[in-house]
């Protein structure tokens, strides 16, 4: 791999022993991948924020590199963290674990990472524009930047994320090459789509279906006639979830779309095929539900008005989380929403959600309108889950 003279001296360690760590492990990185060269990237978001998920040996290392002058060269946001900065105690998270959270959070912040936590980064300013190349890692916002934004980026891990914000490249392989976005499957949608879970029950059948058809598809997805921002990331979250997909093109809804003809191999998505996925995320019956989250990934502000309106004057009966980020829960403050909301009981889960945050045991199933959340509710909290419309949701939670 060709390497410029100030990437040889980065990796020299002529900045540093975090830096110089940092170029190695992108280096390493490229070797493996085939990378020619390495590119800069214009903004970075790092996963693995959650002390739930990191423990003492993920805190250690990033305390090493804040000690060892490891210095974000661009714009770089976080992932959500395990508790909400501010308000933890409500949400039944442990001042040991606040302590630990801190602590991760300390060493980010040491590094200049903007210590927002959150999993939709472009809806906040770190909007990355079409064809920049950038290095995220949450796998929602990776798909929802390179279909939606047609920004380019692989799927990070949170250290190689992290070694790109400290030296403002990333090696140049997989999708930030044009030949890699290429679409190489025809997905045919003959389905209709209404809401947020219809949208995920499609990610989860597609997902399904191409994880055993291979590596790295790029699926070309017809039949879709309209779909909203807050659908399309219910969508990425889905899809990435199920089928470890990072890219796809939908004809008339994502930018690339257009650059390609559909593939001669192809699939079919029915109506029964979505409805199976939809029911297959039910098992929990509405007398188990004891916990309701809306915000996998995190609210939008328009989603977050709709529920302090369909809130308002009523009065919730279990626990129900609002989980979005710190900036757009600002704004639902100052218009009053946020208010309305913690009035009807509901509360609001700001920088973290209901799977990275520490609650297993805690609950026993839980409603929400994410097949990204069911699935992992199920996987690593051990709930059963119940998947619904948005305002169904919104509806059990005053049953
Ligand atoms: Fe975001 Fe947590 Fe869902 S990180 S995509 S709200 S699992």
């Amino acid at each position: 791999m060709h390497l410029t003279p100030e990437e040889h001296a980065l990796l020299a360690g002529e900045r540093g022993p975090a830096t110089q760590k940092a170029m190695q492990i992108l280096a390493t990185l490229g070797r493996i991948y085939g990378a020619e060269c390495m590119i800069p990237v214009s903004s970075v978001q790092i996963a693995g924020v959650s002390y739930d998920n990191l423990g003492e040996a993920g805190l250690a290392w990033l305390a090493e590199m804040a000690s060892g002058g490891g210095r974000a060269q661009v714009f770089t946001t976080l992932n959500p963290a395990g508790m909400d900065v501010e308000d933890y105690a409500d949400l039944g998270i442990s001042e040991a674990f606040a302590e630990n959270q801190r602590r991760v959070l300390d060493a980010f912040e040491t590094m200049g990472v903007v210590t927002t936590c959150s999993c939709t980064p472009y809806l906040f300013g770190n909007l990355p524009h079409f064809g920049e190349h950038i290095a995220w890692s949450e796998s929602s916002a990776v798909c929802y930047a390179n279909a939606v934004l047609g920004a380019r980026t692989n799927r990070e891990g949170g250290p190689s994320a992290l070694a790109a914000a400290l030296t403002g490249r990333t090696p140049a392989y997989g999708y930030h090459l044009d030949a890699n976005r290429r679409p190489n499957v025809h997905v045919q949608v003959n389905a209709r789509l209404h809401d947020t879970p219809d949208f995920g029950a499609l990610g989860k059948s597609i997902g399904d279906q191409l994880q055993s058809c291979g590596l790295n598809r790029v699926p070309y997805i017809s039949g879709i006639e309209q779909a909203s921002q807050e659908n399309l990331k219910s969508f990425c979250a889905s899809i990435a979830t199920f089928g470890g997909i990072a890219l796809f093109h939908m004809p008339g809804i994502t930018p690339e779309a257009g650059l390609h003809a559909p593939p001669a191999e192809q699939i079919t998505i029915s109506q029964h095929t979505l409805d199976t996925a939809k029911s297959s995320l039910t098992n929990a019956t509405p007398d188990e539900i004891d916990f309701l989250s809306l915000g996998c990934p995190h609210l939008t502000l328009r989603e977050i008005q709709h529920i302090a309106h369909a809130l308002a004057g009523k009065q919730v009966t279990r626990e129900f989380w609002i989980t979005t980020s710190r900036p757009v829960k600002g704004m639902a403050d100052r218009m009053g929403y946020t208010e309305i909301i913690e009035a009807a009981g509901a509360k609001f889960a700001t920088d973290t959600c209901c799977v990275v945050a520490p609650i297993k045991g805690r609950f026993k199933a839980l409603a929400t309108d994410s097949a990204k959340a069911c699935y992992y509710a199920a996987a690593k909290n051990g709930f059963k889950t119940r998947l619904l419309s948005f305002d169904d949701v919104i509806a059990e939670s005053t049953r």
